[in-house]
């Protein structure tokens, strides 16, 4: 239990670093919650501040979950313990650490690239393969956070196809958490005031 409790503190305060609080903070000195659609994530930098640290705010936060998953499988290796449930734990931690932050008033990203990282370490395969789908809907649709819903509501999918009944857990976890953030998105996508992907207005 009580590694299982370390794993989720670990997690958690990883996911509490916020790459696009920092980028937009060292490059224009702004609060990223305060610009654009006021999400602290990759997309709402891309809109604000550019193509450079979008990327980079993009890159922080899978990095971030990845990071926070390959920790809890090193901890669980070293203690014998199993290695997928660690894991689990993990994801569930760090995207709700970047979603609702106590160290930024629990008020955080929508956890897309956060989920995407974390579940590279849980299942790259599946990671992958959200990935790709995420990419051919924003292409198709210019609509990121169509491809974000979609794209991680593709893994309970994979993972019941593999027969992976913890795993479809965790990935309904992270389909209903995306969802959750993405409500406002889901609201304006269905009234057609989504914005699309370079778009700058609110
Ligand atoms: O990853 C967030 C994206 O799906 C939508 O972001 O800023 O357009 O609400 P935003």
């Amino acid at each position: 239990m009580l590694i299982y409790l370390i794993i989720i503190i670990i997690a958690y305060l990883l996911g509490n670093i916020s790459t696009s609080y920092i980028v937009a903070k060292k490059l224009a000195g702004v609060d990223i919650r305060t610009q654009g659609s006021g999400n602290a994530g990759s997309t709402n930098v891309l809109r604000t501040l550019g193509k450079k640290a979008g990327a980079l705010t993009f890159i922080g936060d899978v990095l971030k979950g990845l990071i926070a998953v390959l920790i809890a499988r090193l901890i669980a290796y070293g203690v014998h313990m199993d290695q997928s449930i660690c894991a689990y734990f993990a994801v569930v931690a760090v995207v709700l650490g970047h979603n609702y932050p106590a160290f930024l008033g629990f008020k955080g990203g929508k956890g897309v690239a956060t989920s995407l990282g974390s579940m590279l370490g849980m299942n790259p395969l599946v990671a992958l393969m959200c990935l790709g789908f995420f990419i051919i809907i924003v292409a198709i649709t210019k609509y990121v956070s169509l491809g974000s819903i979609l794209g991680i509501g593709l893994s309970p999918i994979i993972m019941l196809i593999n027969h992976n009944t913890k795993g479809v857990l965790v990935a309904l976890f992270l389909t209903i958490s995306v969802a959750i953030t993405h409500k406002e998105n889901i609201k304006r996508l269905l009234n057609g005031t989504e914005r699309k992907i370079g778009e700058k207005k609110n």
